[in-house]
């Protein structure tokens, strides 16, 4: 689902912060201009990355009714775009821009039932859907999956919130969602909400997709930061235009590109819209595409790809990679 939008910025000021779970911040925002935040909006963040500034999505995890107050949580990971470690460092009383909240993944009301899926730091995007669905006494379930319980962010709260409509899956303790008979149980009318790692939501996706269930009642949230692989550098060349430039590991080759003063047209930034979009005209190594505008036939012959989320791995991804062994691609763009 790709929905444009026009950003509104405005600053904010850090409220307060804490840990919620193990690399996951919890920061309340007090933004200047405020205003009622919906179940699954997110906010933009002008994040800096060594010097450079760089916008990022999050999930509005809670709000106070009138929008004085949200709260956005934040996983930290080493292979990041970066944003994360700005996260991260804030504290109360710093001040930073952010856009008003937007939506890419409005909750219907009134299905006959909803399964919400949430995996990891993806509970941001369904718990606010959660309390509502609760509020309004519908007929719902949610799927809540993380590494360990020491990474499960918000659990005591969901259960009490929600007592047994909430089901916890730990790895840790080799429990993991049944997805076939998750898809399973839904009905026609059934409207499933998810966010998560890649993995688990194109597992449930090709569940869903091979059932007679309608596919539009499949819903889903991306922030375009999660890959099959680990992100490694890799070097993009344009050879119409005779420029190349390294990709690092915390930037993507949308922003590379803007970087050395090539017109790039984007929108969303995070794998939904396709504005972004590149021909592929060789590769070494293979693309790890992350987009969800792309279908997976179009992944798989791999002729374009959405530059602000995609990138390229090499034939044996490892972290870090050995030298020499960097992944290279040649494109074009519009
Ligand atoms: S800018 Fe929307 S997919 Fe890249």
């Amino acid at each position: 689902m790709a929905i444009s939008h026009s950003v509104t910025w405005q600053d904010a000021t850090v409220a307060e912060t804490s840990t919620v779970a193990e690399r996951i911040r919890r920061i309340t925002l007090r933004p200047e201009v405020p205003r009622p935040v919906r179940p699954g909006e997110h906010v933009k963040v002008l994040v800096d990355i060594d010097g450079s500034s760089a916008t990022r999505s999050y999930s509005v995890v809670d709000a106070a009714d009138d929008g004085s107050e949200m709260s956005l949580s934040v996983f930290h990971t080493p292979h990041s775009r970066g944003g994360s470690s700005y996260m991260h460092s804030l504290r109360a009383g710093d001040r930073l821009r952010v856009s008003a909240p937007l939506q890419d993944f409005p909750l219907r009301i009134g299905a006959p039932d909803y399964i919400l899926v949430a995996g990891g730091i993806g509970i941001t995007a369904i718990r606010g859907m959660a309390s509502l669905l609760r509020r309004l006494g519908a007929d719902y379930v949610i799927h809540y999956s993380a590494r360990s319980p020491e990474a499960m962010a918000y659990r005591d709260e969901l259960r009490s919130e929600h007592g047994d409509r909430l089901h916890c899956y730990l790895d840790s303790d080799g429990e993991f969602l049944d997805i076939p008979g998750l898809v399973a149980a839904a009905t026609p009318g059934t409207e499933l909400y998810m966010c998560g790692p890649i993995r688990l939501m194109d597992a449930i996706r090709r569940a869903w997709g091979a059932s007679d269930l309608d596919p539009t009642n499949l819903r889903f949230e991306t922030f375009g930061n999660s890959g099959w692989y680990a992100p490694e550098p890799f070097s993009v060349t344009i050879p119409r235009l005779g420029v190349s430039a390294t990709i690092g590991e915390n930037e993507s080759i949308l922003e590379a590109l803007e970087g050395i003063g090539i017109p790039m047209m984007s929108s969303c930034r995070r794998g939904e819209c396709g504005l972004c979009q590149v021909t592929i005209l060789e590769t070494q190594g293979q693309v790890d595409h992350r987009d969800v505008f792309f279908s997976d036939s179009q992944k798989a012959t791999s002729t374009r790809m959405c530059a602000c989320v995609s990138r390229l791995v090499s034939d044996t991804p490892s972290h870090p990679p050995a030298a020499g062994d960097g992944a290279r691609i040649s494109i074009d763009v519009p």
